[in-house]
């Protein structure tokens, strides 16, 4: 059945750069991955795909192909990105890094639908990935090109989870890895991670975007490879979760998708990947794909309500979910358009709005960091506006484990996450989702005592 699709990687089909901007199409990219004329950013097309029958992808064959693979044990196999392998950029399987990634669970979330007014609601959890985040699906990729380019070194600004991520694909594909993140603003177990993984790791006395600032500067001079999310190849891996949840929903879009934005890689790379599936008829139609900010760090939410996409409104970010405290992303071109391809919106969310969905996405025993929590809390505002309907169905895109920031968690049970910045009011609607560890003597009474005392408020 599949024999017209070889499963050699190498049978793939050739990728090309092309600026966003201006169109002009590039072979190779220059050190700080922008279009050498306008300055824009670049994204990967594959200009022979459905150029004529010989080289036309069946849509068909390739989902039994992708579905064939799973019983596979070669490495690119494995792996929940490679597996897609037609999707992406050519690569000879020998050059390619891979932790197995992708192959992330779609939960089905009845506590968070109950807080959301919604009958079902599902989530797919991107922080079950190596080395818990969404980072991994789009580092498998950059980094193999920066191999197979012969790059010693690869380096990237982060709020924590880009820098775990390109480091543990630097170490497992032999390169050195440069990290500049922003002092006292990375949650420990995401810079743990870069110190484990060997990267030399540069704690800087700025912001994320102070730190992008210098790292851009770095790459003209030093010959090291970029690896934020600028690296267009980044975003092809990164298309791979929305191919793999569709075929979760056997290839049934749900009518929305809600995604956290910070450097809106994430959101523009899903958006890229629903675009081409429609295209090559592996789906019939566009989710909605809609983009939630910390309110302290919205420059997207801003940019569309303050001028409807067409210039961006920078921001000084503040927000306790640090992954996202970012006030210049990047690709925010990029994700406007996708709004702009599949009719979705921008939403903000506060602090405690934050907190709240954190801690109702753990009480479905899934649980993940800040950054993923603003998807439900923007989520319930999305139902309450009436754009999102009970009768649709809704994913959410959660893209770190809770393991990334325990601070924030333990901080949260404790009560003491606002520390005075919110007000009494505003902080009580969190008392029910708190359990601070309950310090004892070491006797059974009070042991049974204080299960006897958690039993009775249940019954309340
Ligand atoms: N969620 C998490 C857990 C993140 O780490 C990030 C970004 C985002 C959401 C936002 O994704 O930037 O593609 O819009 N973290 C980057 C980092 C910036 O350095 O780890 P985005």
């Amino acid at each position: 059945m599949t024999d017209q699709i070889p499963s050699k990687s190498n049978s793939v089909q050739p990728s090309q750069l092309r600026c966003i901007g201006c169109d002009r199409v590039f072979e190779r990219a220059t050190q700080n991955f922008r279009c050498a004329r306008c300055g824009d950013l670049l994204e990967i097309v594959y200009p022979d795909r459905n150029t004529s029958d010989a080289t036309r992808l069946d849509a068909a064959k390739l989902k039994d192909l992708w579905r064939q693979r799973r019983t596979s044990g070669l490495p690119v196999d494995e792996s929940g990105v490679w597996r897609f392998r037609e999707l992406l950029p050519s690569f000879d399987e020998h050059d390619v890094i891979t932790l197995r990634e992708g192959n992330t669970p779609l939960y089905e979330m009845p506590n968070c639908a109950r807080v959301a007014g919604l009958p079902q609601l599902y989530a797919k959890h991107q922080g079950m990935n190596p080395t818990g985040s969404f980072k991994d699906t789009g580092m498998t990729v950059a980094s193999s090109v920066a191999r197979r380019e012969g790059f010693r070194w690869v380096s990237c600004a982060s709020t924590g989870n880009t820098s775990a991520s390109m480091a543990a694909y630097a170490a497992r594909g032999g390169m050195r890895s440069l990290v500049l993140i922003p002092e006292g603003k990375v949650s420990w177990g995401k810079l743990s991670q870069a110190l484990d993984y060997g990267a030399v790791t540069c704690q800087l006395k700025t912001d994320f975007d102070g730190c992008m600032r210098v790292l851009n500067e770095v790459v003209q001079r030093m010959p090291v490879y970029l690896l934020n999310s600028v690296n267009p190849y980044r975003l092809e891996g990164q298309k791979t979760a929305a191919i793999e949840l569709m075929e979760q929903l056997d290839w049934q879009p749900p009518e929305h998708i809600i995604v956290p934005g910070g450097n809106l890689g994430n959101s523009s790379a899903l958006g890229k990947a629903f675009i081409e599936m429609r295209q090559l008829g592996l789906i019939s139609r566009l989710p909605k794909i809609s983009i939630i900010q910390a309110a302290g760090a919205n420059p997207l939410v801003r940019t569309i309500r303050e001028n409807g996409g067409r210039e961006l409104v920078s921001v000084h970010a503040e927000t306790a979910a640090s992954a996202i405290r970012i006030g210049n992303p990047a690709s925010w071109k990029k994700a406007v358009r996708v709004l702009q391809a599949t009719g979705g919106t921008v939403e903000e969310v506060s602090e405690v709005e934050i907190a709240l969905a954190k801690a109702e996405i753990g009480a479905d025993g899934i649980g993940c960091e800040p950054a993923s929590a603003v998807t439900l809390a923007g989520l319930k505002k999305l139902v309450k506006q009436g754009f999102v309907k009970p009768g649709e169905s809704v994913i959410l895109i959660l893209t770190g484990h809770l393991l990334k920031d325990p601070e924030f968690t333990l901080k949260f049970h404790r009560g003491d996450l606002f520390a005075g910045a919110v007000s009494e009011k505003e902080v009580s609607i969190l008392r029910p989702q708190q359990r601070a560890p309950i310090v004892l003597d070491a006797t059974v009474d009070a042991v049974v005592q204080t299960l006897k005392a958690a039993d009775d408020q249940l019954e309340l």
